[in-house]
């Protein structure tokens, strides 16, 4: 299948969320990558309920929505009520991960589970048949703009094997550090969505950053 692009609105103008949005809507991304933080589960807080709904109200792409927050069971239809197309809690947030995924199919939402950095691709050993999506951290969650650590590769080849036989369709979702540079080795190496925030948003010609993730030059 061709990769698709998520481009992380994290890295926007929220002064111009709309002309950002729109900016999304008239390139060549596929999704729109929603960032939630709590200051709990990562160091940081991003935005709510407020913000996701006025992004929902602009955006002409599904809405992939990346839950960073401890208990993210609590919130699922609401995040699916303000407009969440896929939902993607991390594992590590998650004591009954299977209930969880199960939740967010019942909604009718792509479910996803991320793994952080440290995480081993073996923990989804047994959640691998049930998800849509694995997206894989490639910078410890909570901020944009961090160096993508190269350990990532490895995670995507292990991943890709293991979902080969009982999840062929799976979506392998890359998330942070991202850019025109790497984007051709994460797609050999089995990555079929790539999340971009500041190569996106801290670029001039932002639709231009986002053709190249889409079409990006063999190295
Ligand atoms: C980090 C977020 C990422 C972030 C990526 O915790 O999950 O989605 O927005 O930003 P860049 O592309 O700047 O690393
Ligand atoms: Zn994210």
């Amino acid at each position: 299948m061709n990769h698709l692009i998520s481009p992380s609105i994290l890295a926007a103008d929220f002064g111009n969320l709309q002309r950002d949005i729109e900016l999304i809507n008239n390139s060549e991304a596929d999704w729109i990558h929603v960032d939630v933080m709590d200051g709990e589960f990562v160091p940081n807080i991003s935005f709510g309920f407020p913000v996701i709904t006025a992004v929902k109200k602009h955006a002409q792409k599904p809405l992939d929505v990346h839950l960073m927050i401890v208990e993210p069971e609590r919130y699922l239809k609401a995040f699916k009520d303000a407009g969440a197309a896929g939902i993607t809690v991390h594992y590590e947030t998650c004591p009954h991960l299977h209930r969880t995924v199960q939740v967010i199919k019942e909604l009718g939402c792509r479910a996803g589970v991320a793994i952080n950095p440290h995480t081993p691709v073996s923990a989804l050993e047994d959640i691998i048949a049930d998800v849509d999506m694995v997206l894989v951290m490639s910078v410890n969650p909570g901020f944009g703009g961090q160096h993508f650590i190269e350990n990532t590769y490895k995670k995507i080849k292990q991943l890709k094997a293991l979902s080969q036989t009982v999840n062929p369709d799976l979506f392998i979702e890359i998330d942070g550090g991202v850019d025109s540079n790497n984007a051709q080795k994460l797609i050999d190496a089995g990555a079929n969505v790539l999340v971009a925030g500041s190569a996106v948003f801290s670029s001039a010609n932002p639709a231009a950053v986002i053709s190249t993730l889409k079409h990006p030059k063999k190295l």
